[in-house]
């Protein structure tokens, strides 16, 4: 699809990579570009820069009539959205144990209970991605057709170390990113899934300042990249229309390498586990870190720790 002049709601725009695509889509030419988030002053301030045609919206993902209001309000203003990103997402930073959960950052909450982490992370990872497409689509399929961005992670195809949650929620978002992309195909619905390593946000960031195993863990299994490149491999393709979006390209070589091996490849995680400390243990304190985890060691379960160039 053509950037230029598209309609588009990003969620989770007042931090990272969804500030990062905003930017993005406006230098493209967007014709309208809706920043969404639960912190509506940091969709505000994100927005105060990229002038008239981005808007700012308060809103959180996991409330299924918000999205269809926030979707109803687009389509009563432009007439249509031609892409949505469900972008939104946390980190848990624990495993299984029972007390973990609570991270220092309100923004970031999921819970002082294992249990509320793991719902938590399920209904911002999928439940969202599902209330967009119940809300988007009848009118983009009335419109002849439209496009879906979901954002998972590396950790949706492969793994995050110190993050069970995450993992499983991701794997969750790339497994009915790829549902809708085949059921919605031939009437005109495309659908891309983004599934970074390790990017430069707060999400990543603050887990690594706080000490997190978990961060460590992403940040020992490739570069951290910056949002810009995000962006680049976004609009890549949403352009050409590429179902996977992988702005660390050695994700793909490691999702084969799971693929054809998945024995050897969890002997690999589990020394990354090991040199990392993010295994989990059960029935004592979990991880506190707040970032994400999309740990991939070395399939090969040689090195954890290469920093490669990926293009
Ligand atoms: N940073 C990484 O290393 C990395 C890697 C792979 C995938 N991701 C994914 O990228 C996406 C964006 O993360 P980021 O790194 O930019 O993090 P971030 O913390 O910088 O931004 C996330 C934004 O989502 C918003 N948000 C959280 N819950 C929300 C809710 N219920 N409703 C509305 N908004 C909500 C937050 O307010 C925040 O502005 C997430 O889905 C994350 O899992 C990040």
């Amino acid at each position: 699809m053509r950037i230029a002049g598209a309609v588009i709601v990003v969620t989770g725009a007042g931090s990272g990579i969804g500030a990062g695509l905003a930017r993005r889509f406006v230098a493209e030419g967007a014709h309208a570009v809706v920043l969404a988030d639960r912190d509506l002053a940091a969709a505000q301030a994100v927005t105060a820069q990229l002038g008239s045609r981005a808007a700012a919206a308060g809103l959180d993902v996991t409330d299924e009539a918000a999205v269809a209001g926030l979707v109803a309000g687009v389509l009563a203003e432009h007439g249509r959205i031609d892409l949505f990103c469900s972008n939104a997402g946390l980190a848990t930073g624990t495993g299984l144990a029972a007390d973990a959960g609570r991270t220092s950052d309100p923004a970031r909450e999921v819970g002082t209970a294992a249990d509320d982490a793991w719902q938590r992370a399920w209904e911002v990872h999928v439940m969202a991605h599902v209330y967009a497409a119940r809300a988007v689509l009848p009118a983009m399929i009335a419109a002849g057709g439209g496009y879906l961005l979901n954002t998972a992670s590396a950790a949706g195809l492969l793994s995050a170390p110190g993050d069970a949650p995450y993992t499983a929620s991701k794997h969750a978002a790339v497994g009915l990113a790829e549902w809708l992309a085949y059921s919605y195909r031939d009437r005109g619905i495309r659908v891309s899934v983004l599934c970074p390593m390790g990017v430069d946000t707060p999400l990543l960031m603050d887990g690594l300042a706080a000490g997190s195993p978990a961060a460590a863990a992403v940040a020992a299994s490739g570069p951290v990249i910056g949002v810009e490149q995000v962006a680049d491999a976004v609009v890549e393709a949403v352009t050409n229309e590429t179902f996977l979006v992988l702005p660390h390209p050695r994700v793909g070589k490691f999702w084969a390498t799971k693929a054809a091996d998945v024995e050897g490849w969890l002997v690999g995680m589990a020394k990354l586990a090991g040199q990392i400390g993010t295994a989990d243990q059960i029935g004592t304190a979990g991880q506190t870190g707040t970032a994400d985890q999309t740990g991939t060691a070395d399939q090969t379960g040689t090195t954890a720790g290469a920093k490669q160039k990926e293009r």
